[in-house]
C-alpha cells in the first residue's frame, strides 16, 4: 500500500495509535496530553473514525490509548473487533490504574490484545499523590495488574519516566518492577509539552548518575530500555548514558512519523503524541488518513531531514548498543521550528534557558506554516 514520495517510497503503517478517548483518572504532573483537555467534558474517538483508519492506513499493530483507555468504556471491545477485522495486532497503552484484572482477562480472551504498555513512578503512596495525583487504591491496582499480566505471561513494557522526582529513585522503582514480573522496564526522558515542564526536568549530570547506579544494580531478568532521549551519541554526556558491554541494557530507536502515526479522539493525526502545532498536519474527520500520511509537509519532513552535522556520522553505527535517533524530532521542531540543531545540544541550552526564567517554560505550540517547512527534498 505504499504510495511514493518524489522517487522515494512511503513506508507503511507499522503502528497506529489511537486515542479512544480524553478524560483520565489521574493528573499527572508530566502528561504531555493538551492542557485544555484535562477539565473539559471527555471526547471519545467515534467507532467510524477507528474503521477509517484502519480500513485506508492498515497498520500492522494498533494501540489502543487515551487519556486512560478503560474510561472509554465499551468503546474498547469495539475498537478490538474492528482491529481483528482488518488484520491489526492490537495493544492496549493503559496507566492500568482502572481496569480489574478480569477486565484484562477478558481484553486478552475476547479482544485478543497481544500485549500492555504501562508506566509506574508510583514507589510508595506518597510518590503517587505527588507525581500522578493518584490515591492509595489507584496504585495498588497498577501494582496488582502489573502482578497479574506479569503471571500471565503477556508482553508488558512499563516506562518510569526521568523527573526530579523519579530520578533519585530509579533504583527502587525498577526493583519493585522485577519483584512484580516485570521483564522490560523502560526509562523515558520527558518531552516538555502539555502539562510537562522543562523545571520537573532533572539536571542532565544527574540523570546519567542516576543510569549508571541503575545500570549496576538492576535486576538481571528484567531489561531495561533508554527512550525518548535526546541526548545523542555524539554528545559528551552520552558515554555516561549509554551502557556498553551489557545486553541487558539498549537505547530505543524511535520511529515516530517515519513507520508510527497517533490520532487524537478529535481526529487530529500526528507523527507522535507528544508533538503539537495549531492546526494538527491533518484530520482524518475532514481529509483521507492515508493521504495525511503520504503526503502532509510535517510528515513528509519528519521522514527526510535530519541535521547537517549527521550526515555521514558513524558514530551510531560503530558503538554497539548505541542507537542514535538523531535525538527527538519532536522536541527540535517544536522548539527551534526545524531540524538543523543537535537535539543534545538544544536540550542542554533549552532546559537552562527556561530555568533562568530566560527562555520558554516548555516547549511552544507552533502553529502549522512555522513547522510545516519548505516541502522541498534537501
Ligand atoms: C500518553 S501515556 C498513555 C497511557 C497512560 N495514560 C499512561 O500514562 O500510562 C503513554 C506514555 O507516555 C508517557 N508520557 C506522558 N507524558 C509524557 C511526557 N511529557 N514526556 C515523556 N513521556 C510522557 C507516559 O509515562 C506513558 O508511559
Ligand atoms: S500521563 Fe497518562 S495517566 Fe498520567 S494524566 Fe496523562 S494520560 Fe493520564
Ligand atoms: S547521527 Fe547526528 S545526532 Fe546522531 S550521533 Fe551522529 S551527529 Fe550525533
Amino acid at each position: 500500500m505504499a504510495g511514493r514520495d518524489g522517487d522515494r517510497p512511503v513506508p507503511a503503517v507499522r503502528k497506529l495509535e489511537l486515542q479512544l478517548v480524553t478524560a483520565c483518572n489521574l493528573r499527572c504532573t508530566y502528561c504531555a496530553n493538551d492542557p485544555d483537555v484535562r477539565d473539559a467534558p471527555p471526547r471519545f474517538m467515534p467507532l467510524e473514525m477507528v474503521e477509517r483508519c484502519l480500513d485506508r492506513l492498515r497498520p500492522e499493530i494498533v494501540s489502543l490509548t487515551g487519556g486512560e483507555v478503560a474510561l472509554a468504556g465499551d468503546r474498547v471491545l469495539s475498537a478490538l473487533e474492528l482491529a481483528r477485522r482488518y488484520g491489526a495486532r492490537p495493544v492496549i497503552s493503559s496507566n492500568l490504574t482502572v481496569f480489574r484484572p478480569a477486565d484484562l482477562d477478558r481484553l486478552v480472551e475476547v479482544g485478543g490484545v497481544t500485549g500492555f504498555f504501562s508506566s509506574c513512578n508510583d514507589l510508595d503512596d506518597a510518590m503517587t499523590l505527588a507525581v500522578r495525583g493518584g490515591r492509595p487504591a489507584e496504585r495498588r491496582r497498577l501494582l496488582e495488574n502489573l502482578a497479574h499480566i506479569a503471571r500471565r505471561g503477556w508482553p508488558l513494557s512499563v516506562e518510569t519516566i526521568l523527573l526530579r522526582d523519579t530520578v533519585g529513585r530509579l533504583v527502587e522503582l525498577h526493583r519493585l518492577l522485577a519483584d512484580l514480573g516485570v521483564r522490560q522496564h523502560r526509562i523515558e526522558f520527558l518531552t516538555p509539552v502539555g502539562h510537562a515542564s522543562w523545571g520537573l526536568m532533572p539536571d542532565f549530570e544527574e540523570v546519567a548518575d542516576a543510569l549508571e547506579r541503575l545500570y549496576a544494580q538492576r535486576a538481571r531478568d528484567c531489561h531495561l530500555e533508554l527512550t525518548c532521549c535526546p541526548i545523542t551519541p555524539c554528545s559528551p554526556l552520552a558515554e555516561r548514558l549509554f551502557p556498553r558491554d551489557d545486553p541487558g541494557v539498549s537505547a530505543y530507536h524511535c520511529t515516530d512519523g517515519k513507520d508510527l502515526c497517533y490520532v487524537t479522539a478529535g481526529g487530529d493525526m500526528v507523527p507522535c503524541y507528544a508533538f503539537t502545532c495549531r492546526p494538527a498536519p491533518g484530520n482524518v474527520g475532514r481529509e483521507d488518513p492515508r493521504r495525511i500520511w503520504e503526503e502532509s509537509p510535517v510528515f513528509l519532513r519528519v521522514r527526510r531531514e535530519a541535521p547537517p552535522a549527521c550526515e555521514g556520522c558513524r558514530i551510531a553505527t560503530s558503538r554497539p548498543g548505541v542507537t542514535c535517533t538523531n535525538g527527538c524530532w519532536a522536541m527540535l521542531l517544536m522548539g527551534t521550528g526545524g531540524l538543523t540543531q543537535l537535539c543534545w545540544e538544544f536540550a542542554v541550552a533549552a532546559r537552562e534557558s527556561a530555568l533562568s526564567g530566560a527562555g520558554p517554560g516548555r516547549l511552544p505550540v507552533r502553529r502549522l506554516e512555522e513547522v510545516a517547512g519548505t516541502g522541498a527534498h534537501p
